[in-house]
């Protein structure tokens, strides 16, 4: 077949033209091919194998194009990458791989396309266009990726034990195209990952958490957690998640399975939001459930602190995954931490303190919060679904009425620390930080308004009821 409209850009034929020079066949290969099957917008980075030298190939393309773009070599790798306009041209000479158990890096032989094309992951992953005059636009596929692509599903050209085995990354990279691609995972491929999911361990975090993000981002992530837990490789990777899951059941009274509700709210938020950090938190908002999890006679099933314990969860999580441990885990041990605050909130009467409260609790990210509980409501009471959601829609209005009045979300205390110590004629001592704190108590709980002299009273009758003397001049 010919696939002269994947390859219309005139960089392919300059690089064609280069490799019949050199006497050697090029082929494009890979996400560029499979996007461009997929009708997705086309990869910026292309890959490229010679059957030859991908370094030799990479020179001569450099010399025929206007400015003679630097050739970066990668020698250890055997491949070279030239950046044109916006695209990244990876060169690679085609090569048969074999593996070692202890290891992902592969002991590489020079090989032909076939050979380069077995040692890929997925069928999808190993099509080939032919550059070169003589079969410029070709398609080569020897696998049926193209079927694999109409029937949306994920396969590996040679035994799945094998593609897996030799590189255990791939078992996440299936689930991954998976989730993106709304695919299925072909029977073989599924059962060897699950086989081989202990050899997870020889791939480095940063990788899995790569995969992991991809995941999260996916339009319905749920696809990917779903088959991390059926193949078991959840268990490796993220034990806290695997352990929400399960219903108990004592004296009559049985709790919900905590791992697919979270599953439903992290589907939820992917349809709100394309914050990494916020789906990160959707995933992560129950953790500590595992844990504090005791049942009592008297009121049932309980989870006590647990937005505590999962917000000191998220610490450890993201530090045993090599993840950030700067701002973004912050904003996720937050939002943890502050995840029941708005469903307790809006199950009562909505006051205008309680939002006060939670507006100077969440400062910046209280329209976060908002959308991950809201994200949270996975009830299949359609009346209850319905009362929560009006409830929220009342909170997030009573947040934007508030804080146009008081002006909570960045709170800078009206009084100063030194203004008490002049009043007052103090030292820096605890008294200060007790009338700071009675006058940000009394602006959350509404007894006074978020303004200078108000609280500059309210400070006066403070330090007379704390026996202060004040030094009027
Ligand atoms: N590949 C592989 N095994 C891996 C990684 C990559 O066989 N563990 C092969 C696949 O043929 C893949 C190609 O190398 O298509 C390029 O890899 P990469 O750029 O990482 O992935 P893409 O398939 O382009 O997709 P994405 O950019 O979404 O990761």
């Amino acid at each position: 077949m010919n696939y002269k409209q994947a390859i219309d850009h005139p960089i392919f034929k300059t690089i064609g033209n280069a490799a019949d020079e050199l006497g050697v066949d090029c082929y494009i290969i890979g996400g560029f091919v499979r996007d461009y099957l997929l009708k997705k917008e086309s990869a910026k980075d292309i890959d490229l194998v010679a059957i030859g030298s991908g370094i030799e190939l990479a020179k001569k393309v450099a010399e025929r194009l206007p400015g003679k773009p630097k050739v970066s070599i990668f020698k250890n790798f055997g491949t070279a990458m030239i950046k044109h306009k916006d695209l990244e041209l990876e060169f690679v000479g085609a090569r048969r791989e074999s593996y070692q158990r202890d290891s992902r890096k592969p002991i590489v032989e020079d090989g032909s396309l076939e050979d380069d094309q077995n040692r890929r992951d997925f069928t999808i992953n190993a099509l080939a266009i032919g550059l070169n005059p003589h079969n410029h636009g070709v398609l080569l596929d020897p696998f049926n990726g193209i079927d694999d692509l109409e029937n949306k599903i994920i396969r590996t050209p040679l035994d799945p034990n094998i593609t897996y085995s030799d590189d255990p990354l791939r078992m996440m990279r299936a689930i991954r195209f998976a989730a993106q691609l709304n695919y299925e995972i072909e029977l073989k491929s599924l059962q060897a990952i699950t086989e081989n999911k202990e050899r997870i361990h020889i791939v480095s975090k940063e990788r899995i958490v790569d995969e992991l993000n991809k995941i999260l981002m996916s339009n319905k992530p749920s696809i990917g957690f779903k088959l991390l837990h059926q193949t078991e490789l959840l268990s490796y990777i993220l034990p806290e998640l695997k352990a929400l899951q399960g219903i108990e059941e004592i004296e009559g009274q049985m709790h919900k399975d905590n791992f697919w509700h979270t599953l439903e709210v992290v589907d939820n938020i992917a349809k709100t939001t394309d914050n990494l950090w916020l789906r990160w938190a959707a995933l992560l908002h129950d953790i500590g459930k595992a844990p504090t999890k005791r049942f009592d006679k008297k009121i049932g099933w309980t989870f006590h602190a647990h937005e505590f314990v999962g917000s000191k969860m998220v610490y450890k999580l993201f530090k045993r995954l090599h993840m950030p441990l700067n701002d973004k885990m912050k904003f996720v041990q937050k939002m943890v931490l502050m995840s029941s605050r708005p469903i307790i909130l809006s199950e009562d009467h909505v006051t205008d303190s309680a939002v006060r409260r939670l507006v100077f609790d969440a400062g910046d990210y209280v329209e976060d919060l908002m959308t991950l509980c809201e994200a949270d409501i996975t009830t299949k009471n359609p009346r209850k679904q319905k009362r929560y959601l009006k409830n929220f829609q009342i909170v997030r209005q009573k947040i934007i009425e508030v804080e146009e009045r008081d002006r909570i979300r960045n709170f800078q205390p009206p009084v100063s620390g030194e203004e008490i110590m002049k009043v007052f004629n103090l030292r820096p001592s605890k008294e200060i930080g007790i009338i700071k704190e009675a006058i940000k108590e009394a602006i959350l709980s509404g007894k006074i308004p978020n303004e200078h002299d108000a609280a500059y009273n309210y400070m006066l009758q403070k330090g007379l009821e704390m026996g202060l003397k004040y030094s009027k001049k």
